[in-house]
């Protein structure tokens, strides 16, 4: 049984604005913090509590702004500090919380700590990053893969030694063995917590620390073609060393020397290891994020499955979440199709756990067909044709009917999706049976229904390609039933009145003995 939560981080929703493609204010075809302020109004009539950003510090922008040359700046393609300042003032008077991305895996190949270390051998920079000797042939220290394809060490001409990096070659690891590195990144923190900032998604937290001695990954046996390239090793030794809890918890430290903030981490792993970033005594990040949803086959029994997986994972206290879409992943409506997408809504919104929603999924947009000559990132720049492509899920934000959406008054950055003459915020927002118009009472509901916050959460036996459960907190129950097949299906329920169909259209209906569902739809029963 949870325990009532009081912090806005387990009670809220939090939305992510990948800035590039939210709203552009100057018409230079891509978004920026004063297009962000002048959407906030959005943002509140959507009921959401908390707003990520992705990177908006200073970049050579290799990986849009996952490359960072300054920490404590705001890239002029975003505006300026002032603008910053602004923008965490105006969501503050709405209510809203900002959350920033943290990247201290990796800098920029730019970012003056980089630029001194690779200056020398004897720079008192050189231990800030992961440099290494070559094996007697010259060739890498070990075979860990970049995750944007090829190996992860460059070799450095000028001195002689390799340097690791995760990802791009331009995005150096910083050593997170160097307590020196680790307190700059913390000064980082308490700049921007001074600012105003609410806490920190921090970006592939479970790379920070590799092997100490540098073993080489064992072979993938189950690596099949088609796979990204770094899949054909188990990367044992480059991530997730037991180090790393050490130093989540360290973060976590500099995030509790101030009131109410979030520490976020960014983890791709199985659950019984995602688990262990809670920390022990629930010491490391307040939410490692859980994105199984993001590769879920989409089923009733597969969901089912991971949800009662996840749920007994969890150790005790540590707040679950929820997260259905993010700018690495094919936008949801792509990967469940259109009438799923509703249902992968309700879903979201009335788990146990707080759930996080990526701009432009509330109104139902789709992936986007990228030409290899539109394309923009470098993923799909290294490893092209296999489907890798982070485009198609970055595309601007279609607000309205008006050209390039309303996005911006130049060329957008990435093409618009065609179909946002209709699919876009102000004709959704319009039409009471709208994908948008079912998030808006979706956030409503979760905020006043203290059984979707705090209530357990209880599997329901159903037949065929339903997925049903009960939320239970304080004597009150709420069924949730989900279709997730084209067809109708019935499931038994007892007595109750729908608050909540995905279609709008059954609110109010009383219910005795059987729910019939119509195909992809999903309900909501307050039992009596
Ligand atoms: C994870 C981020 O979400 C992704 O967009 C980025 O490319 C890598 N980390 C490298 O920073």
């Amino acid at each position: 049984m949870a325990t009532a939560a009081t912090v806005w981080w387990q009670a809220g929703t939090i939305y992510q604005i990948y800035p590039r493609s939210f709203q552009d204010s100057n018409g230079d075809g891509i978004g920026d913090l004063a297009g962000i302020v002048g959407r906030l109004p959005y943002l509140r009539r959507l009921g959401i509590d908390a707003i990520w950003l992705s990177p908006i510090f200073p970049s050579p922008m290799a990986d849009f702004g996952y490359d960072i040359s300054d920490y404590i700046g705001v890239d002029p393609i975003f505006g300026t500090s002032a603008d910053f300042d602004a923008l965490v003032a105006a969501a503050h008077g709405h209510g809203l919380k900002i959350i920033l991305d943290l990247v201290p895996n990796h800098t920029s190949d730019q970012h003056p700590w980089f630029v001194e270390s690779r200056s020398s051998r004897d720079n008192p920079k050189r231990d800030w990053y992961i440099w290494h000797d070559p094996k007697p042939d010259g060739s890498a220290p070990t075979n860990w893969m970049s995750e944007f394809g090829g190996s992860s060490w460059q070799y450095d001409e000028a001195t002689g030694q390799y340097y690791y990096h995760a990802f791009l070659d331009k995005q150096p690891d910083l050593n997170w063995r160097n307590p020196a590195v680790r307190n700059a990144i913390y000064e980082v923190m308490r700049f921007w917590m001074r600012r105003g900032v609410d806490g920190f998604r921090v970006d592939v937290i479970w790379h920070l620390i590799k092997d100490e001695e540098f073993r080489d990954n064992p072979t993938n046996p189950n690596f099949t073609a088609g796979r990204p390239p770094h899949e054909a090793f188990l990367p044992l030794y480059s991530t997730d060393r037991p180090e790393t809890l050490d130093v989540v918890a360290e973060m976590r430290r500099v995030v509790d020397e101030f009131d109410d903030r979030v520490l976020i981490g960014e983890i791709y792993l199985p659950f019984d290891r995602l688990v262990a970033y809670y920390g022990s005594d629930l010491s490391g990040a307040h939410l490692p994020f859980n994105f199984a949803l993001l590769s879920a086959p989409w089923n009733a029994f597969a969901i089912g499955e991971l949800i009662a997986r996840y749920e007994a994972a969890l150790p005790l206290g540590a707040w679950p979440n929820w997260v259905l879409g993010n700018h690495d992943r094919p936008r949801v409506a792509s990967r469940v199709g259109m009438a799923q997408a509703r249902v992968a809504a309700m879903l979201l919104l009335t788990l146990r756990g707080t759930p996080t929603l990526y701009y432009g999924d509330e109104i139902g947009m789709k992936q986007v067909p990228i030409a290899p000559d539109q394309v923009q990132d470098p993923f799909e720049k290294n490893v092209p044709g296999i489907g890798l492509g982070r485009d198609g899920c970055r595309t601007p934000m279609q607000w309205g009917a008006t050209e390039h959406a309303g996005f911006t008054t130049g060329e957008p950055w990435l093409p618009l999706d065609t179909d946002y003459h209709h699919q876009n915020a102000a004709a959704l927002a319009a039409d009471p049976h709208s994908i948008l118009s079912l998030y808006v009472k979706l956030i409503e509901l979760r905020k006043h229904m203290p059984e979707l916050v705090f209530g357990g959460y209880e599997p329901v036996d159903a037949a065929g390609d339903v997925l049903a459960y009960r939320r239970v907190y304080d004597g009150q129950t709420v069924l949730i039933a989900l279709n997730l097949s084209g067809g109708p299906a019935s499931l038994h329920v007892g007595a109750g009145e729908i608050l909540l169909a995905t279609g709008l259209d059954r609110h109010g209906e009383n219910v005795s003995g059987a729910l019939e569902l119509a195909g992809n739809e999903g309900v909501m029963v307050r039992l009596r």
